[in-house]
């Protein structure tokens, strides 16, 4: 009996340490802030999401009107963050043209990120989108994201 709870114990570290060290060497986790006003905590995404990568990184025209309909309400027209909704949100909508924000994070991440909303962190500002754009839809979105980096 005091054998397996050992063992369950060593299981748990050892876990632990590889998902600390997953974090440490991947892109994204750390909870990495990317400016010092910057409160969010960015992990790895659930092994659903983790790894995914974008089928259509050429499709920034796609992306821009549906970030134009879906949005600029929160993130505003430059997608910097710049609107009043956003802005009264807490945490509030983020830059998403933040050159150190997108070298932070993989596709994966976004994509989790979009998919599922600020619940996917803990919080209720953004909603999810899984079941408003098609998986295409998020890739495209996430392709026009990629070239307003600034
Ligand atoms: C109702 C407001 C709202 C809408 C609409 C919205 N967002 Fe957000 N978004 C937020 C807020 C608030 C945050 C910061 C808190 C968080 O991480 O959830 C955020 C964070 C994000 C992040 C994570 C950035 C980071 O700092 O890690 C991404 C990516 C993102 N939004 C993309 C989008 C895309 C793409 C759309 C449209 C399909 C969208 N958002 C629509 C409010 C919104």
């Amino acid at each position: 009996m005091k054998r397996k709870l050992l063992l369950a114990v060593t299981m748990c570290a050892t876990v632990a340490a590889l998902v600390a060290g997953c974090g440490d060497s991947g892109k994204t986790g750390g909870g990495n802030s990317v400016s010092k006003d910057d409160k969010i905590r960015r992990p790895l995404p659930p092994p659903e999401y983790a790894d995914k990568t974008n089928p259509t990184p050429d499709a920034a025209e796609e992306g821009k009107k549906l970030f134009a309909n879906h949005c600029v309400t929160c993130h505003g027209p430059n997608a910097d963050g710049d609107s009043p909704t956003g802005k009264a949100l807490t945490p509030p909508a983020s830059n998403l043209t933040d050159a150190k924000l997108q070298d932070a994070v993989k596709d994966d991440y976004l994509y989790w990120h979009i998919a599922e909303g600020g619940k996917a962190l803990g919080y209720n500002g953004m909603t999810p989108f899984k079941d408003t754009l098609k998986e295409d839809q998020i890739w495209q979105v996430i392709a026009y994201i990629r070239s307003i980096k600034k």
